[in-house]
């Protein structure tokens, strides 16, 4: 069981990230669970939605009302009031840009990325260069062959038609698409990159380095899965080794905020 430290879900959860700054070798995972802070989740929307652009806010506002509205909010003004604290600016003011895949980001120096599905957000940071995160629910209404035969390497389908049942079939299929995404993510250029093109690899809870092909640069990523809860999958891919993964969970289950000390 990881370690857990606890603050209180309504605000002070960014206080805990002013006494744990960002260090220049470690990757902070932030999850955030809609469900499981139902409770305070009123809190936890109010907060975010407060330090929202005017454009934000019109964006939100042309959401579906529900889990994407709310995951859009929660997601984008928690990643402010950190990025806000990191930066020391005021979390309403600062300026995030797109790159030419629709990447968003802030500046050199400071690293982030945002992944939602089904209710959960995973905000990742880094000082050390472009990392990716990818959260997906496990869907066990989708066709998994069907995709994966669409999108995944034929290693990686081949380890989905070989998994002994459908539990561990769905395990199989997320905990690659999660990387692959995280990939993807982490390279800006996310599915306009063949995900099939590459592949992932089989290792549980090691980094394991993915190279994507010469033909699309051969730039190099480093994985870790990450655990994405009881009904999620997630990964992380940093373009640096070696960083140290460490995750913190907003979530009222454990009454606050619990911090984990490493991925998976
Ligand atoms: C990036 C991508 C894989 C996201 O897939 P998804 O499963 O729908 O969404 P996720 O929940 O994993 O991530 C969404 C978040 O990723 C971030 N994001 C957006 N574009 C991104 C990109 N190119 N690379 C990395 N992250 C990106 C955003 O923060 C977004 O959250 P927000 O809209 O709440 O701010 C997909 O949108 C993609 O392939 N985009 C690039 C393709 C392209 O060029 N599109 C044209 C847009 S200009």
């Amino acid at each position: 069981m990881p370690d857990e430290a606890e603050v209180g879900v309504g605000g002070d959860w960014v206080e805990r990230f002013r006494l744990t700054p960002l260090a220049p070798d470690e990757v902070q995972l932030w999850r955030i669970d809609l469900d499981a802070t139902r409770m305070e989740t009123g809190r936890l929307l109010d907060g975010a939605y407060a330090v929202l652009t005017d454009e934000e806010k019109e964006r939100a506002a042309r959401m579906r009302v529900g889990t994407p509205r709310d995951e859009f909010v929660a997601g984008r003004g928690s990643l402010r009031r950190l990025l806000g604290v990191a930066v020391g600016a005021a979390p309403e003011t600062l300026v995030l840009e797109k790159g030419s895949h629709g990447k968003p980001r802030l500046k050199e120096g400071l690293w982030f990325n945002v992944a939602h599905s089904q209710g959960v957000i995973l905000i990742g940071l880094s000082m050390a260069g472009e990392i990716g995160v990818d959260v997906e629910y496990r869907n066990s209404m989708l066709d998994l062959e069907d995709v994966a035969r669409t999108a995944f390497h034929g290693d990686e389908l081949a380890r989905v038609e070989a998994a002994g049942s459908e539990e561990l079939r769905l395990a199989e299929f997320y905990r690659c698409w999660t990387r692959k995404e995280a990939v993807l993510k982490a390279d800006g250029r996310g599915l306009t990159i063949e995900p099939k093109s590459f592949a992932v690899g089989p290792e549980e809870g090691v980094e394991v380095e993915v190279p994507l092909p010469v033909e699309v640069g051969g730039q190099r990523y480093f994985v870790h899965g990450v655990d994405g809860g009881p009904l999620h999958a997630a990964a992380v891919a940093c373009v640096r080794g070696g960083m140290a993964i460490r995750h913190y969970e907003i979530s009222a289950k454990f009454g606050g905020i619990a911090e984990r000390s490493s991925a998976e």
